[in-house]
């Protein structure tokens, strides 16, 4: 019997099929493109989601002669995805990385009673990627498509209802839309009604891990057998997909993106930082994440603009032959803004302290260092709020590298702990798709390497961690006369 896991990304849509006991059997990818019809602005055509997600599940079951016994769907959280009566696509969906809404998350913040009032009733502030304030946008900007809005979806619950012909959505992913309480486990009646929308158009809430029904799509005949399981929000899903789950479990994943998970049994809001407050995808339990936005993002935009082109094995050895500290090199990794615990979408990056006795070797060293410090501040805001953290296991693309996952150990003060598989988002909601059918699935996570942070260097970084603080403090309001300067002001 095999499980299916799939996940729409930002930059592909990928699956994996799982065995009983959790062993991947095979995985596949699809790149999907990326709009920017004005700066600051992400679109993406949901159709390209779902003819991938088609290409993925042939081009997997083209390598199996087992059938697929159920599957569920992860993806991207906060995009909006606007259907007519019929079901049909009415605009691009307007992505979580998108940064138009700023005026419409004030307005909307305002109307609501101010910004404590909103972390109160729905635990997190109103920020521009989440779901809300887009549709706002929507309604302000182009009232002739937000007349004909019959649903507004999430992205994997858009794929979901492709599968299955259901509407439905689930905790987790409606956490990150600012119309949903993950305190209440409801609809927020005060936004839908300053909203002016009627619960009707949302996705009624069912529990992720729930089957939502047989997959009834005519362009994939070959699963008509095929359960379909609600999913959960790329975040809570790759937390699943590495034992991330009971309280006190916590995960550093370092991806385009990075951020930082704590697994906890009451709802704690953060209203100095913005931590996010979301529900997992098990049932009756919360997560805080900080989420800091360029990780690996850095590392290619080094690599790629400094024209390093060197094997992987290479790069880590330059990394690891200079001294902790980089001689004396500071980057902040702020290129496309800053989420936790900064929310300044006009910080920029900066190498600080180079002299004539630097090397690129030096800057690619404190490149991994900014990142960690970055994740360092988003853990640290998350320890404020009084979580207990047990282990930390540490994932995604850059966690690849011993050097960096080092670093990041050393900055952390605590030991991280690597996995067997790190399939990411689409391993979590694999195993959900399991559980559906009454697996236990807790021995499919295999810690398989610890890394323990180094005393000497704890000591280092504490030091170089308080100046890389005090950049940022001293850059704030530079940052945003640039941001003016850049606009023409
Ligand atoms: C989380 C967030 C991103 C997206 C990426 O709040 O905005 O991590 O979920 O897919």
């Amino acid at each position: 019997m095999l499980y299916a896991g799939i996940d729409i990304g930002t930059s592909s849509v990928k699956g994996i099929l799982v065995d009983i006991n959790g062993n991947i059997v095979a995985k596949k990818n699809i790149q999907i493109s990326l709009q920017t019809p004005k700066p600051g602005w992400m679109e993406q055509d949901p159709g390209e989601w779902w003819s991938a997600t088609v290409k993925v599940i042939k081009m997997l079951v083209a390598e199996i002669n087992e059938p697929i016994f159920s599957l569920a769907v992860s993806g991207q959280m906060h995009s909006i995805v606007v259907l007519d009566s019929s079901g049909e696509i009415l605009r691009p969906a307007i992505l979580w990385c998108d940064q138009r809404t700023s005026k419409q998350c004030q307005e909307l913040t305002l109307k609501y009673g101010g910004e404590k009032e909103v972390i109160k009733a729905l635990g997190n502030p109103i920020l521009t990627g989440f779901t809300a304030p887009k549709i706002l946008w929507l309604k302000e900007n182009e009232p002739e498509v937000f007349q004909k809005v019959c649903t507004f979806m999430l992205p994997k619950d858009y794929i979901i209802f492709k599968l299955t012909k259901k509407i439905t959505t689930e905790p987790s992913d409606a956490s990150g839309t600012s119309i949903y309480s993950p305190i209440t486990g409801e609809y927020d009646v005060k936004m839908m009604d300053i909203l002016n929308i009627d619960e009707k158009t949302l996705p009624p809430i069912i529990d992720s891990g729930e089957v939502v029904g047989k997959v009834t799509a005519p362009e994939l005949p070959e699963l008509s057998e095929t359960f379909v399981v609600q999913g959960g929000a790329d975040n809570a899903a790759a937390a699943y997909g590495c034992g991330v789950e009971n309280p006190g479990d916590s995960m550093v994943s370092v991806g385009t993106s990075g951020t930082v998970v704590t697994v906890l049994e009451k709802p704690i809001m953060d209203f100095e930082h913005g931590v996010h407050l979301f529900n997992h995808v098990r049932k009756g339990v919360f997560y805080h994440m900080a989420v800091i936005l360029s990780a690996t993002n850095s590392l290619n935009w080094f690599l790629d603009r400094f024209a390093i082109d060197k094997p992987f094995s290479e790069i880590e050895r330059i990394a690891a032959s200079k001294k902790t500290g980089a001689n004396g090199v500071i980057f902040l990794p702020y290129l496309n803004g800053e989420r936790t615990p900064h929310r300044d979408p006009y910080a920029r990056g900066v190498f600080f302290g180079i002299s004539s006795f630097n090397d690129t070797g030096d800057l690619l060293r404190s490149v991994y260092e900014g990142v960690a410090y970055a994740l360092r501040d988003g853990y640290e805001s998350i320890i404020k709020l009084g979580d207990r953290i047990n282990s930390i296991k540490i994932v995604g693309g850059g966690s690849k590298s011993n050097i960096w996952s080092q670093i990041i150990s050393d900055n952390f003060g605590v030991i991280m702990q690597r996995l067997s598989v790190d399939e990411g988002a689409a391993y979590g909601v694999a195993r959900l798709a399991a559980e559906s059918s009454g697996i236990d699935t807790s021995s499919w996570i295999k810690v398989t390497k610890s890394i323990k942070p180094i005393s000497s260097n704890m000591k280092h970084y504490n030091k170089m961690i308080k100046l890389y603080r005090k950049l940022y403090i001293s850059l704030k309001e530079r940052f945003q006369e640039l941001d003016e300067m850049n606009k023409g002001g």
